[in-house]
């Protein structure tokens, strides 16, 4: 099978030297990523900057910005079985980016932002590929997850509570709830990342089997 993975950050640029970005460290992405190479599938993956050497049979496609890594996954997907969207790709990115470097001043800066492209949206719904997609949440986690999963046209998502310190972002242990489209929920208790990804993968299988 062909997996596109998309794995870490975006950088949202303000000025030449400043960026908008979040705490994504990339490890659940290029854990999925070599749990599916393990596995013996083929696997694109789409990164956003992180410090973490991708697994080496990846072909490795390295972006920074949202609209980057919105061509970059439209770009993969022509043959794709899986397209797993892990990334914490920013919702919000500065309206303009100023070209020379905005100087310090005494008073109050406001920036206006403006919502990014959001990529799973952008999937068309008719198409011969499953899609998961990821929802890092902090309260409610389920009616989130849930909602993601009938507005993103995702067919699976895959929740993780990021309140807890110990698992989720940047974090080498995760625990996730995966909710599908059926209605069905399957829980992964706390584990290392690596572990949580060689589930994942055999649960994204058997549900894109009956897809
Ligand atoms: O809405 P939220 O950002 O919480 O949704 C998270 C899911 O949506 C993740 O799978 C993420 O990769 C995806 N996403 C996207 N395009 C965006 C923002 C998030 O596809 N612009």
């Amino acid at each position: 099978m062909k997996f596109v993975v998309t794995a870490g950050p975006t950088r949202e640029p303000i000025d030449p030297i400043r960026f908008l970005s979040n705490r994504s460290s990339g490890k659940m992405g290029y854990a999925i990523a070599s749990a599916a190479i393990e596995e013996g599938h083929e696997v694109i993956l789409i990164s956003g900057p992180v410090a973490l050497s991708p697994p080496v049979a990846a072909r490795v496609i390295q972006v920074t910005t949202s609209d980057e890594m919105y061509e970059a996954v439209h770009g993969a997907l022509a043959k794709t079985d899986v397209l797993v969207m892990c990334a914490a790709v920013a919702d919000y990115k500065p309206a303009a980016t100023a070209k020379e470097k905005i100087k310090k001043r005494d008073e109050a800066l406001s920036l206006e932002l403006v919502p990014t492209r959001d990529i799973l949206k952008s999937l068309p719904k008719t198409r011969d590929y499953f899609v998961v997609g990821f929802a890092a949440e902090t309260d409610d986690v389920e009616k989130h997850a849930r909602e993601k999963l009938r507005h993103k046209n995702c067919n699976m998502i895959v929740a993780n509570d990021v309140s807890d310190s110990a698992s989720g972002m940047e974090s080498d242990e995760n625990a996730v709830t995966i909710f599908l489209g059926d209605g069905e929920m399957k829980k992964i208790s706390r584990a290392p990342k690596e572990k949580i990804a060689r589930a994942l993968v055999k649960i994204i299988l058997e549900t894109s089997k009956r897809f």
